[in-house]
């Protein structure tokens, strides 16, 4: 099934496919992994920053042998996308749809850019998503940062509706109190203006920042009209924890006696999240 086609069932049934963050091979292995052992379909996404690390022609080249290998359907999703000649990049490599993230711009000026990505994806049946509001934060743990949200970043309802129907995206991430990154205190999540925005626009609904949120608030946001979930900091950290309790624990030196075991760690928290998910 293309991702379009899972979406479209997902927003049917009500439930959400998870995007999961990668910017290495033992992640990726990881995220994999849990989708093999559920059955679950996955989004695996790679920021600009992320994808650089293995390089982009890399990274999708690791994910369809891996997709054969395993015989799985993945898809792969270049995630904040901001550089124009980048995104444009992943979408002729064969990406299976991309973020253009112009969430800083003015408002013309983001719809602009993110028409212009949709034009160019859509001739390669790339899926576009856009994303309209100040979403704050950093995919990391604070330990102490107060973050705070100010009315007038959230999305407003009818500016999605404009924006969804000028743009002609297939996903929208709407920002409604999530942020990203884990602090001490998560702001709350907008329910009903989540609710709005699913009434007055036809594309899918993208949860940004799924990290440090409540079972409730996940199982809520999906019921309000979330379709796909993005997880990173969560993700990181299972990787740095699990990397460093070994390192700790052992003297081992082989990185593939010590890789494997962060990839069972990353899989067990994605398996987590993929039955949370109901996918
Ligand atoms: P978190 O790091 O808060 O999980 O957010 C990830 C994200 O939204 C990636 O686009």
């Amino acid at each position: 099934m293309e991702l379009d086609q899972i979406l479209k069932k997902a927003k049917r049934e009500k439930w959400a496919i998870g995007q999961f963050s990668f910017s290495t091979i033992e992640q990726l292995k990881g995220i994999i992994g849990a989708a093999k052992k559920l059955s679950a379909p996955v989004i695996l996404g790679t920021s600009e920053k992320e994808s650089k690390f293995l390089g982009l022609e890399e990274t999708i080249a690791q994910v369809r042998i891996l997709e054969n290998k395993m015989g799985l359907k993945l898809f792969l999703h270049l995630d904040h996308g901001k550089d124009l000649n980048y995104i444009k990049r992943a979408v002729d490599l064969g990406f299976d749809s991309v973020h253009f993230d112009g969430s800083e711009l003015p408002f013309k000026e983001n719809l602009k850019l993110t028409k212009e990505i949709v034009n160019y994806g859509h001739k390669k049946d790339v899926l576009v998503e856009g994303e309209l509001g100040y979403l704050r934060g950093e995919s990391r743990l604070f330990q102490r940062k107060k973050i705070t949200i100010k009315k007038e970043d959230l999305t407003k309802p009818e500016q999605a509706q404009e924006f969804v129907e000028k743009t002609k995206i297939d996903l929208l991430a709407p920002a409604i109190g999530n942020v990203h990154g884990i602090y001490p205190e998560m702001p709350e999540l907008d329910f009903e203006r989540l609710k709005e925005i699913n009434q007055k626009t036809d594309a899918f609904l993208v949860l940004h920042g799924g990290s440090g949120l409540s079972r409730d608030e996940i199982k809520k946001a999906i019921k309000s009209g979330i379709q796909k979930i993005n997880i990173n900091t969560e993700l990181r950290l299972v990787w740095r924890e699990s990397l460093q309790k070994i390192l700790k624990t052992s003297k081992e030196i082989k990185p593939y006696i010590i890789l494997p075991q962060v990839s069972q760690a990353i899989e067990k928290k994605a398996e987590e999240y993929i039955k949370l998910f109901g996918s």
